[in-house]
């Protein structure tokens, strides 16, 4: 099997927070690959290390066989970057700004104009190509912001939350692109903090939190991790002035309950299937005068792994 990319012990600080903290995975050949994580993760900052953007402290990032310290300028043509946030000329109309940036790749002349007009036909938006990016809605401009990324036909493309804003259609028409890129051959690191999207589309998963890694696998192989825990939705009225913190810290003293997180009035509880540990559970809401109105159980998710890892919730 053969890894695009590997990233080993990667550390990268500003001043004195480590963004980034001893991160290790690899990326193979031709899967989309997921960095999944809480806004201050260090998700974006892997992903500008990674694309030659920002320089780190230790580790090491070999890209296609090529070491980022030796040779940056070739690892750079081998990407395309599709930023977080846009990035896009406002005084050039949609396809001045795909020519500009495949121009950067050396892309000249007719091949310049057929691969812009074929990116913009790509995410849509071929009868867009003299609009100015003010002209258009947020979701056309996330859009041209990956035609941008992808024009010059890069082998590893860097995704970094490119759905972030945009409604549903465009967003499954962002999804789908993504699919077809790599269908077309090339290797997608894709970051997003919605898990929904992520389990969609990604063949593998890294979980980060506060710059480490947590979990890295395939949807399966994380779920798996924990497969002992069971959620619990408890749906009740919190009365005016009810302190929900005090409620989540009693129930996450209890021996069964791995993680609590609650949302508006339901109460979201993780805890190990054992026997009667429901009904402790149930026993604790009503010693507080707390009505129980539904319960829900449901088996283990992603959002079930990252709150049982890392003790609190992805957004
Ligand atoms: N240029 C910078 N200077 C100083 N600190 C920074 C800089 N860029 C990022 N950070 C800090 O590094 C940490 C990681 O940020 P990063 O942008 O990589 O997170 P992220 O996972 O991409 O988050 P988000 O989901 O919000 O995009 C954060 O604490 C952030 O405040
Ligand atoms: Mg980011």
């Amino acid at each position: 099997m053969s890894y695009f990319v590997t990233i080993k012990n990667l550390t990268k600080k500003y001043g004195e927070l480590c963004a980034v903290d001893n991160l290790s995975f690899n990326v193979k050949t031709g899967e989309i690959f997921g960095l999944l994580g809480p806004n201050g993760a260090g998700k974006s900052t892997t992903l500008s290390v990674l694309t030659t953007l920002s320089d780190y402290n230790k580790g090491e990032i070999d890209v296609n066989g090529l070491d980022i310290r030796k040779d940056k300028m070739k690892i750079k043509q081998l990407i395309g970057m599709v930023p977080q946030d846009i990035a896009v000329y406002s005084h050039l109309s949609a396809l001045e700004n795909v020519k500009f940036f495949a121009s950067l790749y050396g892309r000249k002349g007719s091949d310049l104009t057929n691969s812009a007009k074929e990116a913009l036909e790509f995410v849509g938006l071929a009868d867009r190509a003299s609009m100015k990016p003010k002209q258009m809605s947020g979701g056309m401009k996330r859009r041209l912001n990956i035609a941008c990324g992808i024009a010059h036909a890069p082998k590893l493309i860097v995704m970094d939350e490119p759905t972030v804003g945009v409604d549903a259609q465009s967003r499954e028409h962002i999804l789908n692109s993504i699919r077809i890129l790599r269908e077309r051959g090339a290797t997608v690191i894709y970051t997003s903090h919605y898990m929904n999207e992520v389990e969609e589309i990604c063949d593998r998963i890294a979980i980060i939190d506060k710059g480490q890694m947590i979990a890295c696998g395939t949807k399966q192989e994380l779920v798996s991790l924990v497969t002992d825990v069971q959620s619990v939705y408890i749906e009740t009225k919190l009365p005016i002035a009810f302190e929900v913190e005090d409620l989540k810290k009693k129930l996450k003293n209890m021996p069964d309950v791995k993680a609590v997180a609650a949302e508006d009035n339901t109460i979201r509880i993780d805890i190990s299937i054992q026997l009667n540990s429901i009904s402790k559970i149930l026993e604790q809401f009503l010693t507080l005068g707390l009505p129980i109105i539904n319960i829900n159980s449901e088996v283990p998710n992603l959002d079930t792994m990252f709150l049982t890892l890392t003790g609190h919730e992805l957004r």
